[in-house]
Parts: structure tokens; sequence; C-alpha cells
């Protein structure tokens, strides 16, 4: 390629000696070669969007999505003359915690993925997949074969009774056929609830009871380190379709494609996966049971469906696209309604601002379709921008942990975005997987999920991206849709560890208790101010109330609360504090970067007879980040080992293989509240090793000698009766 192996940044030239918590770190900019290839290279693009934070979405609304009908009250084909303004309606409409975008515009999502690039791209590479097995040949789908399936499975779907509005389950992995699904409810204006494989089938049947989705698409399964992951068959198992009365259940073959004999392989083992889960009972190999009726294979019903347009659901910017479900501080996960035009519009100019995607370029997001990253950044992102996405069907570390590097060198890709969590898994594997690999097509190095410390970051940035390319922090939520806050490629500066401003036209504050934005050097919760940013989240699915409770309570009905910590380091860009993410500040851990809810967790284990109270916190991990840690009472002694199993099996059956604990401490009582509620924040400081705090606020403080032991205890507090 002409640009292999060009610098794109540079070290700042009088070396930064920035304090942060007695930590100096590098600063880089962008070099100009990147400035003059990137869509934005100017910092006062920062002052112009916060000036007019509206003028500034409207440019861009109109700029980046093509509208059926533009919104209301914009004078249809009236274009301003050169210092003269456009008249404009309503592009935001406030009304706390209630907010529209581009009010009463019409668009449709997959016409903006598919339909409107088929002029110029209908031959380029829209998705390109990476099956796990390194035998099978990878497939490519170039724009046009991609709207083609969509339409017809948009039909498939209206033939099986999807309205517009209905949830539509789905349990799939990261292969062609999940896009094609996710874009033709899009199509159709159905509501996808896309739920990860790594979760049990308990969790796929919660969630099609939560939104009473009476459809499911899945696939016989998939390639997981090696093994075939069964997913149709362990549906079948939990008898999930009987329990939540679904009408209709659709099967993509993976495993068993025609011609494509299942060999003799057992299913479901290994780490991430669904141990001892996986494996079918009494079918073939690889085959599934189908009710007659209910159950349609995806090869059958396309078949015989000849391609016909489907022509795309007109919806308003503000009808609801897509339900995700994520984890809250407490009770169940809940659904995250996203929008339409407006989350479009949000998420296509993430893609130009923080990963300047341009139509050549290939973008790789490991992230799994089943998290909101899968969502606006492994699909509708890169369609959005018209380049290519790739799909990896499996492991980092299989058949070794080159296999990602590998993947990187043969295809050229030329945006990586990835995990810390992963980046620390592969480099904790030994530099020889790295080593000799040519990284030279890369232009852009991106982190998301969880903090990246500045040691990570260093290798990541060294080893990957040789030195070459901008590594940027993307700090965001399912809630919020899209990026937030990150540095920009054109524009910096890239610092190790601290995520950077705020982007153009999001008013994102860290304040203090008392609602005062926090001094430099100090730490506090990271918040959305009004206008709030297009791409953010517009309810809780049939939960109003939850949508009050979690985001717009803490600082009143006008400030989004983001439930993170934050600092600001004392370093500016266009006007723009750089914010250092410190992570939650809640009981939602983050595992491996994906987001888990103590209290699922503890929902499970409290289901064991034998359990009489459970605690979980999230106890911190050199790779993972953070691992879940149970701190259980058992209502009789029990042997360790055999509790051990049953809690873990327990786990994986109610919520997942992702969210197995890491460790269980059985002690005889949990510190309490004069009202009996359990004080987390004692339990965090013992697995952490920090500070407790005030232990009188405790009606029985004398417990916290066992539990110190237990946890053997390293941290700065004293503890009555414990020595280290
Ligand atoms: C955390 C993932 C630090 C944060 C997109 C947030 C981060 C939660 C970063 C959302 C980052 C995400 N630095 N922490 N760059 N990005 N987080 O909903 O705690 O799966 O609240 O969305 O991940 O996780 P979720």
């Amino acid at each position: 390629m002409r640009e292999s192996g060009k610098q794109w940044v540079t070290e700042e030239k009088e070396e930064a000696t920035e304090e942060d918590g007695g930590e100096s770190r590098r600063v880089y900019w962008p070099t100009a070669e990147m400035k003059e290839k990137a869509y934005f290279s100017d910092e006062r693009i920062y002052e112009e969007a916060s000036r007019d934070p509206e003028g500034f979405w409207a440019e861009q609304g109109r700029a980046l999505i093509d509208w059926f009908e533009v919104w209301e009250g914009r004078k249809e084909g009236k274009e301003g003359k050169e210092g003269e303004k456009v008249e404009e309606g309503k592009v935001v409409e406030l009304n706390p915690p209630y907010f529209k975008w581009f009010v009463g515009g019409k668009t449709n999502l997959s016409y903006n993925c598919l339909d409107r690039h088929l002029e110029e791209r209908r031959n380029e590479a829209a998705i390109l997949w990476v099956p796990e097995p390194e035998n099978e040949p990878q497939r490519v789908l170039t724009y046009l074969d991609l709207y083609r399936e969509v339409n017809k499975f948009a039909n498939v779907l209206k033939g099986l009774g999807v309205k517009k509005g209905s949830p539509v389950t789905v349990w799939m992995p990261m292969i062609p056929e999940t896009a094609v699904v996710a874009l033709a409810c899009q199509r159709i204006g159905a509501l996808h609830s896309i739920v990860y494989t790594a979760f049990a089938p308990h969790a796929v049947r919660e969630r099609m009871e939560d939104a009473g989705s009476k459809i499911l698409v899945t696939a016989d399964g998939f390639y997981r380190r090696g093994k075939k992951i069964e997913l149709k068959n362990r549906i079948d198992e939990g008898a999930v379709l009987e329990k939540v009365g679904a009408e209709c259940c659709v099967v993509v073959r993976r495993l068993n494609r025609e011609g494509r004999e299942g060999k003799g392989e057992d299913s479901g083992e290994g780490e991430d996966s669904g141990e001892g889960e996986g494996e079918g009972e009494g079918e073939g190999e690889g085959e599934v049971a189908m009710k007659e009726g209910r159950d349609y294979f995806y090869d059958e019903l396309m078949k015989n469906t000849p391609f016909s347009y489907c022509d795309p659901e007109t919806l308003t910017s503000d009808d609801i696209s897509f339900l995700l479900y994520t984890s809250g501080t407490t009770g169940k996960p809940k659904a995250v309604m996203h929008s339409c035009g407006a989350y479009s519009v949000g998420v296509a100019l993430t893609m130009k601002l923080v990963f300047d995607l341009h139509p050549t370029d290939l973008f790789w997001t490991t992230a799994d379709i089943g998290w909101i990253t899968g969502h606006s950044y492994a699909l509708y992102g890169p369609l959005l921008a018209g380049a290519t996405t790739l799909w990896y069907e499996g492991a980092p570390d299989y058949p070794n942990p080159s296999r990602w590097w590998k993947i990187i060198e043969e295809n050229a890709v030329t945006v990586f975005y990835t995990a810390p969590t992963a980046v620390r898994a592969l480099r904790a594997a030994g530099e020889k997987w790295v080593a000799g690999r040519d990284f030279s097509s890369l232009r852009l190095l991106a982190s998301v999920g969880e903090p990246i410390d500045p040691d990570t970051w260093r290798w990541f940035f060294e080893k990957i991206g040789e030195r070459r390319c901008p590594l940027v922090d993307t700090y965001w939520q399912t809630e919020t849709g899209g990026i937030l806050l990150s540095s920009l490629p054109g524009v910096g500066p890239f610092v190790p560890g601290v995520a950077g401003p705020a982007l153009p036209g999001v008013r994102f504050d860290v304040l203090d208790a008392t609602g005062e934005p926090v001094k430099v050097g100090e730490s506090g919760y990271l918040v959305v101010k009004p206008p709030y940013a297009p791409s953010m989240l517009r309810g809780i699915y049939k939960n109003p109330a939850k949508y009050l409770g979690e985001y717009w309570s803490e600082y009143g009905a006008e400030i989004y609360f983001a439930g993170d910590g934050g600092v600001k380091i004392g370093r500016e860009i266009g006007g723009q504090p750089l914010i250092k993410i410190t992570g939650r500040i809640d009981d939602v851990m983050e595992v491996a970067g994906h987001r888990l809810g103590t209290a699922e967790v503890e929902e499970a284990v409290s289901s064991l007879e034998e359990v009489a109270e459970v605690a979980v916190v999230g106890k911190p991990n050199a790779i993972k980040g953070e691992v879940p840690a149970l701190f259980v009472v058992l209502k009789d002694k029990k042997e360790k080992a055999e509790m051990d199993r049953k809690i873990v099996k327990a786990v994986r059956e109610k919520v997942g293989p992702v969210a197995t604990p890491e460790v269980a401490y059985y002690v005889s009582d949990l510190p309490k509240t004069e009202s009996g509620k359990i004080i987390r924040r004692f339990l965090k400081g013992l697995v952490r090793n920090e500070a407790l705090g005030d232990m009188t606020t405790a009606q029985n403080p004398e417990c916290l000698k066992e539990l110190a032991k237990a946890t053997e205890y390293r941290g700065p507090q004293k503890i009555p009766g414990y020595k280290v």
C-alpha cells in the first residue's frame, strides 16, 4: 500500500513530564502527514462546536446521513449563501430527561448502511469475514451482496409475521449472517435484541421474557478455540422457546453447512465458552432438532425467497432502532433503547472524528456483536462510513496468541480497535508471538471498555503501532450509543493512560458530590449536560422508572450521570480539559472488558440452597482488569472444593461463562449497616487493598477481621485483631 509504514505520530518535543498521580508521561501528536490525511485536524472545531452545538450537529446531521425527509421546520432546498445562516428547524428538543434530535426527520439505518452506497461502492467489500478454523476460506460480502441478503431476509422476517416495533431476539456469533439479520430488522423497523453468545440460554430466556419477544434467531453453533460451541441445542435443552412461548425460531447453519459434516469433536468446552453445556443430546454431529411449524433453517428460508426489494421502513429520527440489554447497579439487566436517525448521526460522526475512517479503510473492531461496541463499531459505524469491516469468529489465541496479529498482517487492517484486557493477555503470552509481524498497514489504534493503564498503552503503541500510529482511548457506554470522549487522530494529543477531551459538540464534565465541576487533579463523577449527544439512549424498554433512577437522579433530571469516575489532568486542547477515566463508582464490574452487574452474579449464587448470603465485588486482576470475587456465608459448613464447583456451575448456567467467579471467600458474616444493608465499600477495599473507611458505620465491624484474613488484606487500614 502506498501509505504503508508511514509515521503518523510524533513525540512531543520538550519531553513532557505531566505530573499526574506521580506519573510522568510522554505525549504524542499527529504528524503533518496525519493532519493532512485526517478529516478533522483543526483544534478550532472544539470551540466552534461548543459555541453553537445545535448548529454543529445540524451540519453533521445533514452531511452524514441520507434523510427521506429532513427534520421539521427546515426549509427544504434552501441553501445558505456565504455568510447567511440557513434557516433550521428543530435540531434538538429538550424536555429533560427526555430529548429529541433532528426532530421529525425520517430515515432508515439499513438504507444508510447499504442502499445509498450502491451507486459508488456496490462491488466493494462491506464485510470481510475470518472464520476461526484456519483451513476454512475467508468470506467477502460486497455492499451489493449484503444489500441483497438483507432485502431477502427482511422479506423473510415479514413473512414470519415480524412487524415494525416487534422485538427480535438474536443469539448469534460473529458470522456474516448476524449482520444480515440485524440490518434486516432495521429495514423493517423491528427491534433486534442481540444477546452475547457467552451468556447462558437462561439469559436469553430472561431477555426474551422481559422484551416480550416471540422470535429467536440463532445458529447451530460456532467455533471457539477449536471447539464447536452449540447454540440451538442448548436453547432446546433449557426449553427456552417453550418457556417464553416463542412462535418462531430461525437457525443459521454455521457448523453443519451443506457438504460439511461435523467431525467428532466435543463441543462447548473451554474457558470462555459454555463448558459442559455445549454438547448436543441424542442428535448427530452438529445436528439440531427442529420443531415443525416453529423452527426454520435460515438457508432454507432464503433459498425459497427469490430476491425482491424490501422497501426500507420510514422511521423518524427518534424512533427506536434496537434494544440492547446491559447491567445496571441493581437487579436484572435492562434493555437500553437506541434511536434511529439520531443514533446514526452520532455513530457516523465518530467514525470520522475518532477513527478517521475513509472508505478505503479496513476497520477491525474485535468486540463481539453482543456488546454495544459490536453494534456501533463492528457493524453500523463502518457501514455508514462505506468502509470495510472485518469480523473474526473466534478466540484471540487460537491456534496460538499470534492469531490476531496474523489477521492484521494478512488482511492489511488499517484501523484496529480493541480492549486493554485482550492486549494485556496477548502481551503476557510472550513477545515471540508479536515478533517479526508486519504491522505497516496500520494507521490508527484504539482502545475501549476499561481504563488502559500507561504500561499497556505503551506496549500496544510500540509493539503493534510500531511507534507510528496514534493510540486513541475511547470512553463511552452502552447507554451513550457512541463514543463521547477521545482524542482526535488529526488533532491529538495522545497521552498514555488518559482518555482525552469530550468530543466536539458534547458537553461533558466531572462534578463533585455537590454538583460543582472539580478542580484539576481532583476526582469526581462523569456527567453529560444538555443538549446531550444525539447517539444517547432514549430510555429503558418498558421501564421509564429505571431510566430516571439510574441516570437522571444523582444531579437532577437535567444531568446525565454516567456512573464512572474521572479526573481532569490539567491539560487542555481546544479549551477542553483532558480527562482520565478512573472506572465505575457503582456496583457494575468490567470483567475482561465485559460489563457485568454484581447483582446478576449474586442472584445466581443465592439460588443455591446451601447459600445464606452472598456479596460480589470486582477484584483487580492483572490481565482482565477485574474479576468477580464472592463473599459467601453458608447455612452449614461445606467442603470448599465442592461449593466452589456448585457456585461456578450456577453462575455459568444462570448468567454465562463470561461471569465465572475467580474466587469465593467463605466467611461467617458480612459487614452491614444498622438497617441490614451489606457495606460493599468494605468488601471492595479488602480485595483492592485500599482503605476501607470509617468502620464504625457497620453494626458488626468485628467480622472484618475474618474477612481481612480470608482476603489476605494488605491495605493501609488497621483492622483490629488482624495482622498482615
Ligand atoms: C467502561 C462499552 C475507561 C466504563 C463501550 C463505562 C471505560 C463502561 C472506557 C461501559 C475507557 C468504557 N476508559 N473506562 N476508554 N470505555 N469504559 O456499556 O466504566 O459495555 O461505564 O460499553 O465501560 O461499558 P459498556
